[in-house]
């Protein structure tokens, strides 16, 4: 298989064209009784046309747009066709619908969307060559069904079918080899069942989480991160995170989406977009560095908001990501720095009006870390919300994997 060329197939990568009224009247006015059964051949996966992308769009704004106004938000995902990781084909929107319908006046039964990536897989020691091989990824994000057209098994089907479809989609011949992904990634927040049936499984979902500081004491021994030092960092990250992988033991496939600088900039860009719509102005701090080159800790982050000014709760400072540039490094060299990172993290989420840091799944230095750092946390295991969730399209059992690096970077 190769790769997908996004404008002879994928109608949705263009942003331009006006929402249609026929499209979201006709999409509308399908009565239930006349739609196909969840299991029909007649029911296809394919693409939106602009204007059914549109459509999906003002249906999903009630469930997560909260923060915007309709307008930013719609404007917000066309915005995020453009960005590095989703522009040139990264992003793939996909839709359910009728096969024998005509595009524009066809039911939309159920929507989502993919983000490709870029990840890591290193098939450690045992039968494996313990060397660390790159292929595709995809993230699947924005599940929807219209609430009329819910509980007849049109997401079931989306599901089953973009989870086949994206084995093979944009895949090169990397990672699995044979035109095969490596595998697809999801955040549930309809708990661990739903997903599970249908392919992904959960994987560990919990969070460190920290209280909003208003203040910073003086005399920090932490920098603060701007979007031109990211680039140097995302590099270090990665070499160091490919490291990581050729290290682990055999018995396991350690797999991991590579943090690399558009992944990154896919949630700053976001996070631009809603700051700017919500405050006026976007953030200059990104997340916080401590310690010499070779010795350093840092975490970058992003404010991420679902309530807006009108409720805190929804709102968060997410880590992306935090690295131990140096793990042989005693606790103890480590946790002034640590500490000043996430006292900068706090401040930051009291100014951007955030109820709490989160940083998911702290490795086991991280964790040390924090404990020993002093500052009041929660340790909190997710069972409903972002939870964690991969399909593998490789041969291994998925309980043979080892996620590493499962952080809020992955998250779309
Ligand atoms: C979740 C959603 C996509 C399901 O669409 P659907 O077409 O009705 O799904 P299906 O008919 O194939 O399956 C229904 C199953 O969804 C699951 N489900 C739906 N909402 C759920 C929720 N809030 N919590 C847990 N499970 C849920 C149930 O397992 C349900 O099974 P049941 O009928 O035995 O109760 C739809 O309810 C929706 O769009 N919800 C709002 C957006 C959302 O939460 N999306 C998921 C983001 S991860």
């Amino acid at each position: 298989m190769g790769s997908h060329n996004p404008s002879a197939t994928n109608p949705s990568s263009s942003t331009s064209a006006p929402p249609s009224p026929a499209a979201a009247a006709a999409a509308s006015s399908w009565p239930l009784d006349s739609l196909p059964d969840a299991s029909s051949p007649q029911l296809i996966l394919t693409h939106p046309t602009p204007a059914e992308r549109t459509h999906t769009w003002k249906m999903t704004y009630p469930m997560w747009g909260g923060a915007l106004t309709e307008h930013d938000y719609l404007a917000r995902e066309a915005y995020l066709t453009t960005v590095p990781l989703a522009r040139d084909g990264g992003i793939t929107h996909w839709i359910l619908t009728v096969a024998d319908a005509a595009p524009d006046r066809r039911p939309i039964l159920s929507s989502c969307e993919s983000l490709r990536k870029r990840a890591v897989v290193c098939r450690g020691g045992g039968d494996g060559d313990g060397k660390v091989k790159e292929g595709v990824a995809h993230g699947i994000a924005s599940v929807f069904t219209e609430p009329r057209f819910r509980g007849r098994g049109y997401a079931s089907r989306m599901m089953r079918e973009v989870g086949e479809r994206l084995r093979g989609w944009q895949a090169g011949g990397g990672g699995n080899g044979d035109g095969r992904s490596l595998f697809s990634v999801l955040y549930s927040d309809i708990g661990k069942t739903f997903y599970a049936r249908h392919g992904w499984a959960a994987f560990e979902s919990s969070h460190v989480a920290f209280k909003p500081v208003e203040g910073l004491a003086e005399g920090q021994v932490a920098r603060v991160i701007g979007y031109h030092e990211l680039a140097e960092l995302c590099a270090v990250d990665e070499r160091l995170l490919r490291a990581n992988l050729a290290r682990r033991g055999p018995g396991k496939t350690h797999v991991a989406l590579v943090p690399e600088l558009d992944t990154l900039l896919w949630h700053l860009m976001r996070e631009d977009y809603m700051t700017k719509s919500i405050f006026g102005r976007t953030p200059i701090v990104r997340g916080a560095v401590a310690g010499e080159p070779g010795k350093r800790v840092w975490a970058v982050w992003m404010r991420g908001y679902y309530g807006g000014l009108k409720k805190k709760e929804g709102n968060t400072l997410h880590i992306l990501r935090v690295v131990v540039e140096d793990p042989e490094q005693p606790d103890e060299k480590l946790v002034d720095g640590f500490r000043s990172i996430v006292q900068v993290a706090q401040h930051e989420a009291a100014e951007w009006k955030t109820q709490d840091v989160q940083m998911w799944n702290p490795t086991p230095k991280i964790k040390g870390l924090v404990e020993k750092c002093g500052i009041e946390f929660e340790f909190v295991t997710r069972d409903k919300d972002s939870i964690a969730s991969l399909r593998w399209y490789g041969e291994e059992p998925t309980a043979e994997l080892d996620w590493v690096a499962n952080e809020k970077y992955a998250w779309c």
